[in-house]
């Protein structure tokens, strides 16, 4: 298949809405990552999104909208759901709800709940708006790759696959949206994002966190969420991530990388003089900005022929959980504290 890749002009999301109309996969940006999207509610459509990024059947897709009065005929939306979309959408907040009928078994991985959010960037909501459909979209990799957050970073993963590519810069946060869910009597955050759970509570009174989120699931132990059961964001290379006290992590880094045949450090930018001569690519000073730059990161350490990635980590709360979930998840959990 040729796959039309061409930046996002009104003409290019004409012809991307058309493409979703006739159950064809079009590629677009969002705020988060970049999105591979088709027709919620047509069968095949759907499925040829897990057969283009070799995904497990088993793990549900999230529903995008160009706003919450498209949920109707989707889920039941409760009165704190509806409070939530308020305060935080369009926005990167992906919200579990019961479903309706409608929604086709593929769609949700056979779940009685569906995922929906509404992304907050003007091409997705443009393309939203113009196909008039609900728009499945999972993260526009091959399966177990780091998330896109390129149109180019697509194109290496998708090109022949798909019908079309549209083209719209970097992505603004570089996270996967937070993915809460609603079903129960408290609302609980399944993948942590950048509305973080202190912005919830606030909203919603309460918000807790399900503790995989930060460690491997154990044998024969449920995932409250399907996406946690698969590895994700793997970078060819193995991984370790070091938080705790600065001098220890700075120099158990140097020494692991001068022991290695063919390290990556990934450093915090004011730490880069430390690591003097040694291969390095920085991530950022702040939480938001490693967000930004983590799957970048991973995909150059790929390109670099790295066999061995030593990661400064965060600590801390709010964007730093949602960082440390995709660190964490990249090492294979191996994280260590100094
Ligand atoms: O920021 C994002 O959320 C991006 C952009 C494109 O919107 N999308 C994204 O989709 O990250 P994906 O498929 O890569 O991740 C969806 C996550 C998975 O971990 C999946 O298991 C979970 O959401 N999920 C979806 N529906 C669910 C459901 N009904 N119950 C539990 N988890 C669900
Ligand atoms: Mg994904």
């Amino acid at each position: 298949m040729d796959t039309v890749f061409l930046p996002a002009t009104n003409e290019a999301i004409l012809q991307a809405s058309a493409f979703l109309q006739q159950g064809e996969l079009v590629a677009f940006p969002t705020e988060t990552v970049y999105g591979l999207g088709a027709d919620a509610l047509n069968e095949k459509a759907v499925a040829a999104i897990f057969t283009a990024k070799g995904r497990p059947g088993d793990n549900p897709l999230i529903v995008h909208v160009a706003d919450k009065s498209q949920l109707a005929p989707l889920c039941h939306v409760t009165p704190m759901a509806e409070k939530l979309m308020d305060a935080f959408w369009p926005g990167p907040l992906t919200i579990l709800l019961m479903k309706k009928p409608s929604v086709p078994d593929v769609t949700t991985a056979s779940l009685p709940s569906v995922a929906v959010r509404c992304p907050d960037h003007p091409v997705a909501l443009a393309l939203l708006k113009e196909s008039r459909v609900p728009v499945a979209a999972p993260s526009a990799n091959r399966s177990g790759r780091p998330s896109p957050t390129t149109a180019q970073h697509v194109y290496e993963d998708m090109n022949g696959r798909i019908a079309m590519i549209l083209e719209g810069g970097n992505c603004r946060v570089g996270v996967e949206s937070t993915v809460l869910d609603m079903t129960k009597d408290v609302p609980c955050i399944l993948r942590p994002g950048a509305v973080t759970r202190e912005m919830i509570a606030a909203v919603a009174g309460d918000c807790t966190v399900a503790d995989s989120v930060m460690r491997p699931l154990k044998e024969g132990e449920a995932a409250p969420s399907p996406g946690m059961k698969h590895r994700h964001y793997a970078p060819k290379a193995s991984m370790t991530v070091f938080t705790g006290k600065k001098e220890n992590v700075i120099a158990e880094i140097c020494r692991r990388y001068d022991r290695a045949e063919n390290a990556v450090i990934l450093s915090l930018t004011e730490d880069m003089p430390a690591f003097g001569s040694r291969r390095m690519l920085s991530i950022g000073a702040t939480p938001e900005e490693t967000a930004h730059l983590l799957f970048k990161r991973l995909r150059q350490t790929d390109e670099m022929g790295a066999s061995l990635i030593l990661a400064q980590g965060w600590e801390g709360e709010e964007m730093v959980l949602a960082v440390m979930n995709r660190m964490a998840r990249a090492a294979a959990f191996d994280v260590v504290k100094l």
